[in-house]
């Protein structure tokens, strides 16, 4: 078939992090890199898919001593969880693996070591803020404060959300720790850097990005800038305590969490080689004949096209093919919102929809390009019904039964020679000439540079359907499978116009006309097998059905070259794939406005120019709504109060009894606030209760009332203090 030897392939999605749940966001990128592995496994080529949980830093270790469990069960709960939803969306891994692995420390050092024997790794003293109660260094997003520029309150340490400066977190006023609460104090400590600034680092990377293959030339553009304004050097140590690898002969100094994320995709590949034999390095040394790509997302493209690359080629290793760059994901045109119900986990997609909808919709959006896409709600049930449902699955629905009923379930013998040229004539009408100037496969073969391709007769339908195969092979190697599915749904288009003309349903009826029926049904579900390659790398599942109701062993690429064998039996069909109900989807984000979840965990830090995506994917929208009005505000009564004595109530473990001490009058209220304060660091101080509150009767007795507090998941309770002058019993308002 091919004079050509496979090509040798090593792919790679980003690594999620172990302390979230995957959503429709990460899943253009594992969807995309899926089809396009699954694509050149079906050309024959040897791709192998890697990936793994990005399990290190300090939101992981937080959470995990918040849960009260080990970093490390939290990270093998959330790995369980993430194969889960991407088993669900037939994400098919060769490997999913984890960065707390002994694979991924062993090149962290080998890389750090080799770094550092290149004069490329300089200890630094710097000055941070420091969390005295917590004993702990703060990242920048576990620092907030007031806004220097715009006063908002609540800021975090890097940039404000009200008024998107960008500011260093000593720059905030009055910043206050979000793990403790307390006062950050600032502190010298040293840092282990990578010499980015070295210009052996800069000329490297001028030079990488300037080779076409490495980068999008949106890209290539964006780091040309970064490039222009200089590299500064990037601080890769974190201080104790900190979950994750610790630097050789660096006690208490630990790898900066992206500093192992990438080095991950090694370690979940030399995993990979010992389990199934293979050899490491072939794939990894500096003039390695196999193609290295990193799919990943336009936020991360800093680490991806800059340190990573420069940290390869500095350690010996050789450097990515290419690195693919997509845009975010947006739904109903903004971002995704948890108010509006469209931050949508994977769990929760899978609980009301097929997941080959949702591949299909996505693939139908990605070109390529850097370009955000779109989840139009509407336009995504509209699409699959029309496509899916409507072009693709009608073909076999609509000619199956025959071969079952009327020819015991076997194909003709013999195919007639169709010219396609009344079939094609509709979208060649407006398409002609654009179609012949761009040589995309016109009325006439035009000559081709593959030397695998044997070629086809295009005055004939199979022949055109074969041809169409390589030009549909080519936009799924360019990543541009937009175009791979327009050009599949015009042979579907051919297909369909094909049985409309034949109307197999009036030969059924027709005496004389069995042999004519037997040719049409074959020859269309002939057409159907051909489509059911060219979907596959999109639809898995539904080709395996295929696959399973035409009798045929997994289809590959090169199965359009033959028709079905003469003769060939077939089983009954059964239906292939339902129409999308909008109220499903409807229900779909229904619960997900209902399960709205506390704000997600921050994230370490990514290069200030492109904070996270999922991170902030909320910050657009309102989670305020609905509004209340002035008087349903008033009708709360909060008061001043003094806290008058504060005590343990026995047998209870969350509570403590206080009482406070309204200006003359005093209540009793029960507190959920024993974990955070010890009662007598509360007697004699002011807060603020809600003075009109029911009266409820508790196992312990009864509380008139709720004094305030705030918590989320980065700490608390923290008691509410008024200002200096405040007085109990005054009323707030
Ligand atoms: O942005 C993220 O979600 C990171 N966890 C991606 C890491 S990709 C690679 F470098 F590991
Ligand atoms: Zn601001």
């Amino acid at each position: 078939m091919s004079s050509k030897p496979p090509r040798k392939i090593l792919v790679t999605s980003a690594l999620p992090y172990a302390n979230g749940s995957i959503h429709l966001g990460h899943l253009v990128e594992y969807i995309q890199t899926d089809i396009w592995v699954r694509f050149q496994k079906m050309r024959g080529n040897q791709c192998i898919y890697c990936c793994a949980d990005d399990t290190h830093g300090t939101p992981i270790m937080l959470r995990a001593e918040k849960e009260g469990i080990t970093p490390e069960q939290l990270i093998d709960r959330v790995w369980h969880e993430h194969k889960r939803d991407f088993d669900g969306f037939h994400v098919d891994f060769d490997n999913f693996y984890s960065t707390n692995s002994k694979e991924t420390q062993h090149y962290a050092d080998t890389i750090y070591t080799r770094l550092k024997e290149a004069g490329l790794i300089e200890i630094r003293s710097i000055e941070q803020y420091y969390d005295p109660v917590k004993e702990m260094f703060l990242p920048d997003r576990f620092i907030k404060g007031e806004c220097p520029k715009c006063h908002a309150k609540d800021q975090y340490g890097d940039n404000c959300e009200a008024c998107g400066a960008a500011y260093q977190p000593t720059d905030l006023i009055e910043p206050y720790s979000a793990v403790s609460g307390a006062k950050p104090v600032r502190k010298s400590s040293d840092h282990h850097f990578f010499r980015l600034s070295d210009p052996r680092c800069a000329d490297f990377l001028k030079a990488w990005i300037a080779d076409p293959k490495h980068v999008q030339t949106e890209a290539a553009n964006k780091l040309g800038e970064w490039l222009q304004a200089g590299l500064s050097d990037w601080d890769i140590s974190r201080d104790a305590p900190y979950f994750g690898f610790e630097i050789p002969n660096a006690p208490g100094k630990y790898y900066y969490v992206w500093l192992d994320a990438p080095i991950g995709y090694m370690g979940s590949f030399q995993n990979y080689c010992d389990k199934n034999g293979l050899d490491f390095d072939e794939y990894w040394k500096p003039d390695s004949e196999a193609e290295l790509y990193h799919f990943i997302g336009k936020d991360i493209l800093y680490f991806h096209a800059l340190f990573w690359p420069a940290e390869l080629a500095h350690a010996g290793f050789r450097t990515p093919t290419g690195v693919f760059c997509h845009g975010f994901l947006t739904v109903n045109g903004t971002k995704m919102s948890k108010s509006r119900g469209t931050f949508i986990t994977a769990e929760s997609y899978l609980n009301h929809l097929n997941p080959e909808w949702l591949r299909y919709y996505y693939a139908a959006k990605l070109n390529g390009s850097m370009e955000d896409i779109d989840l139009n709600l509407e336009d995504f049930a509209a699409r699959v019904n029309s496509d899916l449902v409507g072009k693709y699955v009608n073909i076999a629905s609509r000619c199956a039964g025959f071969i079952t009923k009327r020819f015991n379930g076997k194909l003709s013998e013999s195919l007639p020679t169709i010219d396609p040229k009344p079939y094609l004539k509709q979208q060649f009408d407006d398409e002609l000439a654009e179609k012949q100037t761009k040589g995309r496969g016109g009325w006439v073969m035009h000559a081709r540079a593959h030397t695998e391709w044997p070629g086809h007769d295009t005055n004939e339908l199979f022949g055109w359907f074969r041809n169409q195969g390589e030009d549909i092979a080519a936009a799924f190697e360019q990543r541009n499978f937009s175009n791979a599915l327009r050009l599949i749904m015009e042979l579907a288009d051919i297909a369909n116009r094909y049985i409309a003309e034949k109307k197999p349903w009036e030969m059924a009826k027709q005496e004389g006309r069995e042999a004519e029926l037997h040719e049409v049904c074959s020859t269309a579900l002939n057409m159907f097998r051909d489509l059911t390659v060219y979907l596959k790398p999109v639809l898995p599942m539904l080709a395996e059905q295929v696959e399973a109701f035409l009798n045929i062993p997994p289809l590959a690429w090169t199965d359009v070259w033959a028709p079905l064998p003469a003769g060939h039996a077939i089983n009954e069909y059964q239906h292939l794939m339902t129409r999308i109900d909008p109220k499903k989807i409807e229900t779909m984000v229904e619960e997900n406005k209902q399960s709205l979840a506390p704000v997600p965990e921050a994230a370490p830090v990514k290069h200030a120019e492109h904070q996270q995506n999922e991170a902030k994917a909320d910050a657009a929208a309102s989670p305020w709504e609905p509004f209340i009005s002035i008087d349903d505000f008033t009708k709360v009564d909060l008061r001043i109060v003094r806290i008058a004595n504060a005590e343990h109530v026995e047998g209870a473990d969350k509570l403590l009894k206080l009482t406070l001490d309204l200006g003359g009058e005093t209540r009793t209220v029960f507190a959920g606030i024993k974990a955070a304060y010890a009662p007598e660091t509360l007697i004699g101080r002011l807060t603020v209760m809600v003075a009109n509150l029911a009266p409820r009767k508790m196992k312990f007795g009864l509380s008139e009332g709720m004094v305030l507090a705030a918590s989320d998941e980065r700490g608390g309770p923290f008691l509410l203090s008024p200002d200096s002058g405040a007085q109990p019993g005054m009323r707030i308002k």
